[in-house]
């Protein structure tokens, strides 16, 4: 299974997931400290901006409207990478 580097914006430290760890696993294995509460997509405290790569959801509609996803949000808590990730805070 290929694994994808976790970035976020402005910080040196990345971590690494494959498209079954979410990416707020794969930060917080990594040290990077990141908000987080439910953890299952509905309280949108983890709430980021997608600047590159390309995330996926294992529930078909995570706490996100269609414009958001649209624009480059995601729920790290949930969002599994489809590719290299730098996301910064929502
Ligand atoms: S922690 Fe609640 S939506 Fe991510």
């Amino acid at each position: 299974m290929p694994t994808f580097r976790i970035r976020v914006d402005g910080q040196v430290t990345e971590g690494e997931a494959d498209s079954e760890t979410s990416l707020f696993a794969a930060l917080s294995r990594a040290g990077i400290a990141w908000p987080v509460s439910c953890r299952n997509g509905t309280c949108r405290t983890c709430i980021a901006r997608l600047l590159q790569g390309r995330v996926r959801y294992d529930i078909a509609w995570p706490g996100l409207s269609a414009e958001e996803k649209e624009e480059g949000y995601c729920l790290p808590c949930i969002a599994r990478p489809l590719a290299d990730v730098v996301i910064t805070r929502g």
